[in-house]
């Protein structure tokens, strides 16, 4: 874990105007700075970001957040991996603390892998080159399908033998935990016996982007209806399938120089197509790509290439994570290859220069091939037609990156031309998307407090706001007074965080906030706060709970400030927010005690109608009475009063 001292550096250092401008072109404009929103699609700029707040705020979709949720939904990193990316742009040394027994024992285990891992890989390829029966079946059988020796040892390929547990001996004998050997899935345990998963099959280790093996992938030499081609390790502590790319070890540095990244399915069509000079190329294991994935190629460049035979169900999977891919911006194209062929097998058939000039001259674009294919399926049919109109709307929504904004009208333009539609019909459409998209993702974020803070479509704020009821309103307008001018003077005798807690004990108001994640920022400020700790409104925007930096974030919206117009139209003073703090905390906590006294009253009045007792009624009448004048006298002080 990332020490707290390093994250208090970090944030110390944070400069969102710089963090966010990283990735969105800002101007200044008055106190706070303004662009082109890169969540959603606009041409007059509505993302708003104040420098001094820390937070920004798109006024057309509604986002906001603080710089740690900007470099997480704009880049999707996690939480952890954004402070790493601000640690090294500030050169911030990350400090790791004393970890966790539980985290401790993962990194033990996921070290082990990777020794045990290693042991294998050497062990397979003696078994593999040097052994007689590597040689003659495994070795005569690579060879034949023209993978060379020097191809074969930089990709480390190996043998594991036909015997029940060749492997899995020497794995014993040299002291490795029968356990972890189990977890790395090159052993297997029946009835108290351990024997070897990968008997008889090929090896085909799998690298990480340092060159540590993450796993195997084993494929059978035989063809055989009963066992699966391939065996695979099984996901453990450091072998997660949808994290890692085949061959993007070997690949990286050749992806960086071409500027561009070829996608294959699988094992054998990476090797062949290295063997053959072409190093651009990493294999998903035939699966639809992942965001990890994605991220991954990203890194290196915003061009892919997927290479896929012309009539496999793969393509079909594989066309499933373009959607991803458009939206990370990616530039997608698709290469089919001819004839039943796969990359490997068709490489091998017409070799290399053949090769890389068919790839150069059949690159489909990803979207226009999708539409193709999507318009011969539904041929005279209206209804598959409309289908068809709104999966195309719905595939360009997703490329709504600013900087990607000409390639979407393009596509628009393009599409509509084949779909023989009007192009701002198409156009209505897939805002239609956007919209609903931007929606969707507030409902699905985990951080509910998202939701609260911004409405999907773009509305005036007013209306937004109106969607809070009063009281919510107003919960959280007392929790923002605490945060804001919790630290001020109340009187000569204490602060306003002082008096805030004494009328919430007093009174026992907790219980009359709906909002359980504004309880907790109360609970976490005054247990801050009794420690000796000055409660920063910044220490809540960077809490590790998201829930709450969110919730604090939307608190410290953009939409208490008083606009710059207004002081245009208003001869005079205007007093602030910071003029007037005290009667923003004392008229919150009455609303606050108001709701409790209506609550009491309520309460009492059914306990009235079901008492039957004439000195029980009594006694209830004269709570209602006095509850009734508690309730005027906070009505009658509601908001009205100023202190001096
Ligand atoms: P293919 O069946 O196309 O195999 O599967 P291949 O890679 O071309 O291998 P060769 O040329 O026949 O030797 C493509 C990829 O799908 C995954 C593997 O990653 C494979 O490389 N796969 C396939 C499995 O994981 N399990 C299987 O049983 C089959
Ligand atoms: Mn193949």
């Amino acid at each position: 874990m990332i020490s707290q001292n390093t994250i208090q550096q970090i944030l110390s250092r944070i400069d969102i105007i710089d963090i966010v401008g990283t990735f969105v072109k800002l101007k200044k404009r008055g106190t706070n700075y303004l662009g082109l929103c890169p969540f959603h699609n606009e041409k007059t700029p509505s993302f708003t970001v104040s420098p001094s707040k820390e937070i920004y705020k798109c006024f057309g979709c509604g986002r906001s957040g603080n710089s740690i949720s900007f470099l997480m939904e704009h880049e999707k990193y996690s939480y952890v991996e954004s402070l790493r990316w601000l640690a090294a742009k500030y050169n911030v040394e990350i400090e790791e603390t004393e970890t966790s027994p539980e985290f401790k024992q993962q990194q033990q285990v996921a070290d082990s892998l990777f020794v045990i891992n290693n042991f294998a890989q050497q062990f397979f390829s003696k078994e593999l080159l040097e052994k007689e029966e590597g040689i003659s079946v495994a070795l005569s059988y690579l060879k034949e399908r023209g993978f060379r020796e020097d191809t074969i040892k930089k990709f480390q390929l190996g043998y594991n033998p036909e015997a029940r547990d060749s492997f899995t001996k020497a794995a014993v004998g040299a002291q490795f935990n029968a356990d972890l050997l189990i977890k790395s899935g090159l052993v297997n345990e029946r009835d108290g016996n351990k024997y070897d998963n990968y008997r008889g099959r090929i090896i085909f280790p799998i690298h990480n982007q340092s060159g540590k093996i993450l796993g195997f992938g084993a494929r059978i030499i035989k063809s055989n209806d009963k066992a699966p081609k391939y065996i695979n390790t099984p996901e453990n502590e450091i072998y997660v399938k949808s994290k890692l790319l085949y061959g993007s070890y070997f690949a990286r540095m050749a992806i960086d120089k071409a500027d561009e990244c070829l996608l294959v399915e699988g094992y054998t069509d990476v090797i062949s197509l290295h063997q053959a000079g072409i190093e651009n190329v990493v294999a998903s294991g035939g699966t639809s790509l992942t965001p990890d994935q994605l991220r991954l190629i990203k890194k290196y460049t915003n061009n892919l290439t997927i290479i896929y035979d012309g009539d496999n169900a793969g393509i079909k999977a594989a066309l499933r994570g373009i959607d991803l891919a458009l939206e990370a911006s990616l530039n997608v194209n698709l290469v089919l290859i001819p004839d039943k062929e796969d990359p490997d097998s068709y490489l091998q058939k017409v070799g290399a220069a053949a090769f890389t000039e068919f790839v150069a001259g059949n690159k489909k674009d990803v979207i226009l091939f999708q539409l193709g294919i999507a318009l011969k399926d539904a041929g005279n049919d209206s209804n598959k037609k409309s289908i068809v109109v709104n999966q195309i709307a719905e595939t360009i929504s997703k490329i709504n990156k600013t900087e990607d904004f000409t390639k979407q009208q393009d596509y628009i333009k393009q599409c509509s031309q084949l779909l023989k539609i009007e192009e701002s019909g198409l156009h209505a459409l897939v805002n239609k998307f956007i919209r609903e998209k931007i929606g969707k993702e507030e409902t699905r974020n985990e951080r509910a407090a998202f939701e609260q803070a911004s409405t999907p479509v773009s509305e005036t704020d007013n209306e937004v706001m109106a969607l809070f009821n009063r009281d919510e309103m107003n919960e959280r307008a007392m929790v923002r007074s605490l945060l804001e001018f919790g630290l001020k003077e109340w009187d000569e005798h204490q602060k306003v965080v002082d008096h805030v807690f004494k009328e919430i004990e007093a009174n026992q108001l907790e219980e009359m906030i709906d909002n359980k994640d504004l309880v907790k920022i109360l609970n976490t400020y005054k247990a801050w706060y009794d420690n000796g700790i000055e409660p920063d409104p910044k220490n809540f925007l960077y809490h590790d709970d998201l829930a709450m930096s969110a919730l604090v974030v939307s608190l410290m919206d953009f939409n208490y400030e008083i606009s710059p117009n207004w002081k245009e139209h208003f001869e005079g003073h205007i007093p602030t927010r910071e003029e007037l703090y005290k009667e923003e905390v004392f008229s919150t906590l009455n609303y606050l005690k108001l709701r409790k006294i209506k609550r009491l009253i309520a309460e009492n009045q059914l306990e009235l109608e079901k008492a039957v007792d004439p000195d029980e009624q009594m006694v209830m009448v004269e709570m209602h009475q006095h509850l009734k004048s508690l309730e005027i006298e906070l009505t009658k002080h509601l908001g009205t009063v100023i202190f001096r």
